[in-house]
C-alpha cells in the first residue's frame, strides 16, 4: 500500500526535486533577467560617481564645459536605467510564470497518477495547498532571484566604488555587512519552521472549507452549521497566530537589520564630515558617499527581505518534495504485455485484499466468461465494490491475481487496461463541463453521433434533448443540476462510449425507476454480441437478469448459482434481496 505524504516524509531520505525543477523551467528567463538587472543597477550606482565629478570638476572650479559633459552622462544613465528596469521586470515575471506552469503541471500529473489507496487516506485540503500555494511560493522565489541578483550586484558595485574612491570612508560605510550576514544565518531555522507551521495551518483550513462547501447540502440537511463553525474558528485562529509569529520574527529581524546601516551612516557623516572640513576629502565625495549609503541600505535590506522568501520557498519545496516522493503503488509495468485478443474473459484467481489488518476479500476465485453477465450480491460491506475495483486496478490484491483474457492485469499498461475495462458506479462523478464532454470523457475524439448513440443506449438521450442547450448544456459542479438518476445515465453512457470488452457496474442503476432501469439494461447488454459484464447489486430485479449470481459474505463467496437456485437454497440470499420493494418488474419472481 502507498504511504501518505506525511509517512513518505518520515520514511527516510528524500529526492529533492521541486526547487531544481522550477529552476530548470525558469532558468533561461532568470539568466536574462540577471544580466539586464545587473546593467540596471550599474546605471543607478554610477550616478553618485557622475554627480561627484560634476561637482568637483565642474561646479566647484566653475568649469562650464566639464559640468555639461558630466550632466549629459547623468541624463544618459537615467535613460538606460528606465530601459533596463523594464527589461528586468519582464524577464523576472516570465521566469516566475514558466516555473509556476512547469512545476504545477508536473505535480498535477503526479497526483493524478497516484493510486486510489493514497487518495483514500490523504487530506484533500493539504494536497490542494501543496499544488496551489506551495507551488506559487516556489515560483515567486524564482521570479525574485532576478531582483535578488540585481540587489546583490548593487551591493558589490557600491562597495567597490566606495573602497576605490576612499578606502577609509569605504571601510566605515561597509563594515556592517558581514554582521548582517551573520544575523541572517542565525535566524534561518526559526524562519523555516514558522513558515512550515503557517502552511500546515492553512492546509487544515482549506480542508475544512473544502468539506463544507462540497458538503453544503449535508451541512444544511443535518443543521450542523454551528458545529462546523466551531471547527472553522479554531483553524482560522491558528492561521492568524502563526502568521503573527512569523511577522514578529520578521519585524525583529528587520529592525536589527535596519539599525546597523543607520549606525554606519552616522559614523560616515561624522568622520567624513571631519575629513571634508580638514580638506582630506572633497564635498562631492562626501555627497557621493551619502547617496551610496542610502542605496546600500535599501539594497541590503532588500536582500534580507528576499532571504525570507528563500526560506519560505525552501519550506514549500520540502512540502512539494514530500508529495513528489510518494510513489504510486499502482504503476505501469516495466515491460507491458500487449492486450491479447478477446478470449477466456475475466478471471479472479484466489484473490485476497487487506486494509491494514482487516481482510476484506478472502480467497476469491471467479470466472466471468466472454459474453456472460455475472451478478455480484451480498450485504453492505461484503466486498462487492472492492472486488469490482480490482480489474481496472484501482487497488491491487495482496494475494492472488486478476486475469483479463489470460493476462495478469498488472502486466498490462494502465492506459490499455482502462480502455478494455470500464467501471461505472453509483457515486456517479461528473465534471463541471457540458453533457457531451462528460459523456466523451473516456474517448475525447468521439463524434457527436457516437455520443448520441451511447446516450440513447443509456436512456439519456430524451432528457438531454429536452434541456434548453441539449448536449451543450453545462451541468454545474459535479453535475449537481441533474437528478441522481440522470447523473447515473450519463455515467453509463460514458462507459458505453468507451466500448470496453469488460463492463463493471457497481450499483450503477440504483437511482432509476424499474421501467427506465429495464430499458437501460436492454441498451447495456448489447445487440449482436453479448457484452461481458460483472454487476454488483442488491436488487432482485437486477440479479434475476444475470446468467449467474455470486453471493459474497464478509469477503468470501458464500454461494453461486442462478437467481432461482439461490433464492430456493440460500437464506442469506433471500435476506439480502428481499428488502427490495418488488413492483412486479421481474418475471422470474418466485415465492
Ligand atoms: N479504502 C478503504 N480502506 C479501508 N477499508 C475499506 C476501504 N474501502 C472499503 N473498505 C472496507 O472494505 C469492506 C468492503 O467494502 P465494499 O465497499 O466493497 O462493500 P460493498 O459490498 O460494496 O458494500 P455496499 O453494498 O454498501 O456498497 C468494508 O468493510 C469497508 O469498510
Ligand atoms: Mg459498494
Amino acid at each position: 500500500m502507498t504511504l501518505t505524504v506525511d509517512e513518505a516524509r518520515q520514511s527516510g531520505p528524500q529526492r529533492e526535486e521541486a526547487l531544481g525543477y522550477a529552476w530548470r523551467k525558469g532558468r533561461g528567463a532568470v539568466l536574462r533577467g540577471c544580466s539586464v538587472g545587473m546593467a540596471w543597477e550599474a546605471t543607478v550606482v554610477v550616478v553618485p560617481f557622475l554627480a561627484q565629478r560634476a561637482i568637483d570638476e565642474g561646479l566647484v572650479p566653475g568649469d562650464w564645459r566639464r559640468l555639461s559633459i558630466w550632466v549629459v552622462a547623468l541624463v544618459a544613465s537615467g535613460v538606460l536605467t528606465a530601459v533596463f528596469s523594464g527589461m528586468r521586470h519582464r524577464a523576472a515575471t516570465q521566469a516566475g510564470a514558466y516555473s509556476d506552469l512547469g512545476l504545477r503541471g508536473r505535480l498535477f500529473r503526479h497526483v493524478l497518477g497516484l493510486d486510489t489507496g493514497f487518495h483514500d487516506r490523504s487530506d484533500r485540503g493539504d494536497l490542494l495547498t501543496r499544488i496551489s500555494t506551495d507551488v506559487r511560493t516556489i515560483s515567486l522565489f524564482i521570479d525574485l532571484i532576478v531582483t535578488w541578483f540585481a540587489h546583490a550586484s548593487a551591493v558589490v558595485l557600491i562597495v567597490l566604488f566606495m573602497l576605490q574612491m576612499d578606502l577609509r570612508m569605504g571601510l566605515i560605510g561597509t563594515a556592517y555587512i558581514p554582521l548582517l550576514l551573520l544575523l541572517s544565518a542565525g535566524v534561518r531555522r526559526a524562519f523555516e519552521s514558522r513558515t512550515v507551521a503557517l502552511r500546515e495551518a492553512a492546509a487544515k483550513l482549506t480542508d475544512i472549507l473544502h468539506e463544507n462547501i462540497f458538503g453544503v447540502r449535508v451541512v444544511r440537511g443535518f443543521g450542523v452549521e454551528p458545529h462546523q463553525r466551531g471547527r472553522y474558528e479554531p483553524a482560522s485562529n491558528a492561521i492568524a497566530a502563526r502568521a503573527m509569529a512569523l511577522v514578529r520574527l520578521n519585524t525583529t529581524y528587520t529592525l536589527i537589520g535596519g539599525t546597523l546601516p543607520a549606525l554606519a551612516m552616522v559614523a560616515l557623516l561624522w568622520w567624513g564630515g571631519r575629513w571634508a572640513i580638514s580638506g582630506e576629502v572633497t564635498v562631492g565625495m562626501l555627497l557621493a558617499f551619502s547617496a551610496w549609503m542610502v542605496r546600500l541600505t535599501s539594497r541590503s535590506l532588500g536582500l534580507l527581505g528576499r532571504f525570507n522568501w528563500y526560506m519560505q520557498a525552501r519550506a514549500s519545496a520540502g512540502r512539494v518534495d514530500a508529495l513528489l516522493n510518494v510513489d504510486s503503488a499502482i504503476a505501469d509495468p516495466p515491460q507491458p504485455s500487449p492486450l491479447p485478443p478477446s478470449g477466456e474473459g475475466l478471471r479472479f484467481s484466489n484473490v485476497s485484499v487487506k486494509f491494514g489488518k482487516r481482510r476484506v476479500l478472502d480467497g476469491i476465485s471467479l470466472n466471468v466468461r466472454t459474453g456472460e453477465t455475472v451478478v455480484l450480491t451480498g450485504r453492505s460491506g461484503s466486498g462487492k465494490s472492492i472486488l469490482l475495483s480490482l480489474p481496472p486496478r484501482l487497488y491491487d490484491p495482496g494475494e492472488g491475481g486478476v486475469f483479463l483474457d489470460g493476462v495478469d492485469v498488472r502486466d498490462l499498461c494502465l492506459e490499455t487496461l482502462r480502455s478494455a475495462v470500464c467501471l461505472a458506479s453509483d457515486d456517479a462523478v461528473l465534471f463541471n463541463d457540458t453533457i457531451a464532454a462528460n459523456i466523451s470523457l473516456g474517448r475525447p475524439d468521439a463524434s457527436q453521433a457516437e455520443i448520441e448513440q451511447a446516450a440513447q443506449l443509456a436512456q439519456a438521450h430524451r432528457f438531454i434533448t429536452e434541456m434548453p442547450d441539449g448536449y451543450d448544456a453545462g451541468i454545474g459542479e459535479r453535475g449537481l443540476t441533474l437528478s441522481g438518476g440522470q447523473r447515473q445515465r450519463i455515467v453509463l453512457a460514458r462507459a458505453l462510449l468507451v466500448g470496453p470488452r469488460l463492463l463493471l457496474l457497481d450499483d450503477a442503476s440504483s437511482s432509476l425507476d424499474p421501467a427506465t432501469d429495464a430499458a437501460v439494461w436492454q441498451g447495456l447488454t448489447g445487440r449482436e454480441q453479448k457484452r461481458t459484464m460483472l454487476v454488483a447489486t442488491q436488487r432482485r430485479s437486477v440479479a434475476a437478469r444475470g446468467d449467474r449470481v455470486v453471493l459474497l459474505d464478509a469477503g468470501r463467496i458464500a454461494a453461486e448459482g442462478t437467481d432461482e437456485e439461490l433464492w430456493r437454497t440460500s437464506p442469506l440470499y433471500r435476506q439480502v434481496l428481499s428488502s427490495e420493494d418488488e413492483q412486479g418488474a421481474q418475471p422470474q419472481m418466485v415465492g
